[in-house]
């Protein structure tokens, strides 16, 4: 079985979740014995459908745009069983890159009307592949692939050519370091599914459940924390990629925020059956407490002073911040006495473990 695996990113491969699901995808096709192609359409060219309608006339099923789509992509596209169209979500729908390679398979139709039904329709020159579509968004909900969902069914649907839809809400959380466990089973799920369209012609529900079950278990706190993530871009001066090639972190600028970064870079795994509370004294630009409560792999967030803290780290907020984001050596500063901590030093020398952030 042959696969022609297209990736509409424009993003480059260490910073795409196109290419992170399609490469999980691609991997289990292989395993399932099929010979797969991975195309990035960024280093093809491939220009826009001019309209001409020449591959309907002059130059029956031949596009007359001489590029990399009618030297190479089309000639590969036609003889594969299987297309995979991979690609972000972009306002909702399909990106214009994925896009402009899917108006230019226009050769694989003759311009006659025929009619199914209610349907009119152009009938095929040539055996159209079968379709899987591949898309990722930023947004949480899975709702948002609906139109996308919509247009595959009307296009490849009505002539049996979609085989699967796989698509994966709020994707930009896939390469978080704190989240790399339900990652690992989202694209686990995602490898699965590929072997099963090899295997099985479909994705089962069980697998598709699995590649689209919640990364977080509270999405509104993961974006409250991307807020702080674009605030700190915007202050700095930097891209969302330097943002990760620096390994930079959120930083809070209220007490508030800083509590949702906490809760949200919180790691379970690594508190065990712990049980402490943890106090923050914030003096400076920023006055103020609140205090972490971790209970058996949870954890909450209050305002103000604990009844019974464990331990309560008195410092100045922009310190902490410094400290926090990296900017200031944290033992460093303890030593010179910059901030203060009462009561079990060994819950400070757990920080790190504790949250990811
Ligand atoms: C121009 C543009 C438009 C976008 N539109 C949407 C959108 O409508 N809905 C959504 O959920 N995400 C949207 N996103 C976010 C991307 O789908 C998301 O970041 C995705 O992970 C990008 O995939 P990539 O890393 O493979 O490029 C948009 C991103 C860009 C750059």
């Amino acid at each position: 079985m042959k696969v022609l695996a297209i990736n509409g990113s424009p993003r480059s491969d260490a910073m795409s979740k196109t290419k992170m699901m399609l490469t999980a995808l691609v991997e289990g096709m292989r395993e399932a014995g099929a010979s797969v192609e991975v195309v990035d359409l960024r280093d093809k060219k491939v220009q826009t459908c001019k309209g001409c309608m020449c591959c309907w006339t002059t130059s029956p099923g031949v596009c007359v745009i001489k590029d990399d789509m009618t030297k190479e992509l089309f000639p590969r596209w036609i003889e594969t069983d299987f297309a995979v169209y991979a690609f972000p979500l972009y306002h909702f729908t399909i990106n214009a890159a994925m896009k402009a390679f899917i108006e230019r398979t226009l050769p694989v139709l003759e311009p006659f009307f025929i009619t199914a039904g209610k349907e009119t329709l152009h009938p095929l020159r040539y055996r159209h592949p079968r379709v899987v579509f591949l898309s990722v968004a930023g947004f949480p909900e899975y709702s948002v692939f609906d139109q996308l969902s919509s247009w595959a069914r009307f296009i490849y649907g009505r002539f049996g050519a979609l085989t699967a839809e796989i698509y994966r809400p709020m994707s930009e959380a896939l390469a978080l370091p704190s989240l790399k466990p339900k990652a690992d089973e989202i694209l686990d799920a995602t490898r699965r599914a590929g072997r099963e369209i090899v295997e099985r012609g479909k994705v089962s529900e069980q697998t598709m459940s699995q590649v689209t079950q919640d990364i977080v278990d509270d999405p509104k706190l993961f974006l409250q924390v991307a807020d702080i993530m674009w605030k700190t871009c915007i202050r700095e001066g930097i891209s969302v990629r330097e943002f990760y090639e620096k390994g930079c972190i959120p930083r809070p600028e209220t007490i508030k925020e800083f509590s949702k970064l906490m809760r949200a870079g919180f790691n379970p795994e690594a508190a065990g059956g712990m049980k402490a509370v943890m106090q923050f004294d914030f003096r400076g630009s920023r006055e103020g407490s609140c205090h972490l409560t971790i209970d058996g792999g949870a954890i909450s967030a209050s305002e103000g002073p604990a009844e019974a803290p464990d331990i309560t780290i008195s410092s100045d907020f922009d310190l902490w911040m410094d400290i926090l984001c990296k900017k200031a050596d944290g033992q460093q500063m303890f030593l010179e006495q910059k901030y203060a901590v009462q009561g079990d030093l060994g819950l400070l020398m757990r920080m790190n473990s504790l949250f990811g952030v």
